[in-house]
């Protein structure tokens, strides 16, 4: 049977023992549920197997896979076979797993954006008795996002440019916001580190700023999101009415001053007359007091005439 050959040969084991699984689901029917788990960039991921090992019996009975489903070569990442070498493993696994012999769980240790696959558990003692399959994603989170506006400190009714940024983060994001509750399209720019496989995500928007704003920049990935508000207020408006006051103030007091002065000229041209009325007054003076009637103007002109 294609099982004991595993056990013999080990270069060509993994290719014709994922042939005969293959025969097995088949045959027995059993629909192929994939568990998920997500680890955190950088941290250690946990792929159950979902098969313990009878107590009483040993780990040595068992030839135990942790394997990739591509086909026609599988990737090795881990296995339990009695006196078998792990030199099968491939590099990228090297050093960095470790089966839990109680519950089989796949330990990867150091998750990179380049462990994101499905990975199999295949455990086989003389028959095939389990084959489970889990799909690692991978997720980093993102700095919490930075608003920045153009012109700086804008206040007043302005075009305003603005630019929400995060970075760090894993899997690729979407960048959502608004303004005053309104839906805005962020234009972005997202780039990948190409060796850590992280994003960094940059949104430009332009806004006619013509009262209080409120943008809020959210950044989501992988049912995870961070977001940001930040406000910006208007001018305070230039204390018109307190100017106003002022100018209509001093418009009053000058306008009262000026009345006060030429009263002051008329009633000195008033007394003057009186105190000159012993001397004639000469022909050519025009003399006209605030207390005239225009009957005494004209009577006043005529005497200045004649
Ligand atoms: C398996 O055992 C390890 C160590 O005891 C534990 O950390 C892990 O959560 C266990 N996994 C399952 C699926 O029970
Ligand atoms: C794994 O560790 C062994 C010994 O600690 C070392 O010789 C080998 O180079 C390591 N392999 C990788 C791929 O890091
Ligand atoms: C935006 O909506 C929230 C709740 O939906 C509300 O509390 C808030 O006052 C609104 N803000 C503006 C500026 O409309
Ligand atoms: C930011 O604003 C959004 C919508 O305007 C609101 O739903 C959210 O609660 C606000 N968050 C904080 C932390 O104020
Ligand atoms: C990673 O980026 C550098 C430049 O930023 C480029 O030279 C290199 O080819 C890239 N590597 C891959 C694998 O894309
Ligand atoms: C900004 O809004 C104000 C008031 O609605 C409008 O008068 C002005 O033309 C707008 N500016 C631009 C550049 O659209």
């Amino acid at each position: 049977m294609c099982i004991q050959k595993a056990e013999l040969m080990f270069s060509r084991p993994i290719l014709k023992g994922f042939l005969c699984f293959i025969f097995f689901v088949f045959q027995s029917g059993s629909s192929d549920k994939v568990q998920k788990v997500i680890a955190k960039l950088g941290d250690e991921a946990k792929l159950p197997c979902n098969y313990r090992i009878p107590p009483g019996e040993s780990i040595t009975n068992y030839n135990i896979y942790w394997q990739t489903p591509e086909k026609p070569t599988p990737l090795v990442v881990n296995f339990y076979v009695k006196d078998e070498e792990d030199d099968h493993i491939d590099v990228r696994y090297k050093n960095r797993t470790k089966i839990n012999e109680q519950n089989l769980t796949l330990s990867i240790f150091s998750v990179k954006v380049s462990d994101e696959r499905t990975y199999e558990c295949i455990i086989i003692k003389d028959v095939l008795v389990s084959k489970s399959r889990v799909d690692l994603s991978v997720v980093a989170d993102f700095s919490k996002p930075i608003i920045n506006e153009k012109p700086l400190n804008a206040c007043g009714p302005v075009w305003l440019t603005l630019t929400c940024t995060s970075d760090g983060g894993y899997p690729r994001p979407m960048m959502l916001g608004s303004i005053n509750n309104n839906t805005e399209t962020w234009h972005t720019i997202t780039t990948q580190d190409n060796k850590t496989g992280r994003f960094q995500i940059t949104g430009n928007l332009q806004h006619n700023m013509t009262e209080n704003i409120l943008v809020h920049c959210s950044v989501e990935y992988q049912d995870l999101k961070v977001s940001t508000n930040f406000s910006l207020s208007m001018c305070p408006s230039p204390p018109m009415p307190p100017s106003y006051g002022i100018i209509i103030a001093s418009a009053v007091l000058f306008i009262f001053l000026l009345a006060g002065v030429l009263l002051r000229i008329l009633c000195y041209c008033h007394t003057c007359k009186y105190s000159r009325s012993s001397h004639p007054v000469r022909s050519f003076q025009l003399v006209a007091t605030a207390e005239m009637t225009p009957q005494q103007l004209s009577n006043e002109a005529s005497r200045a005439v004649s």
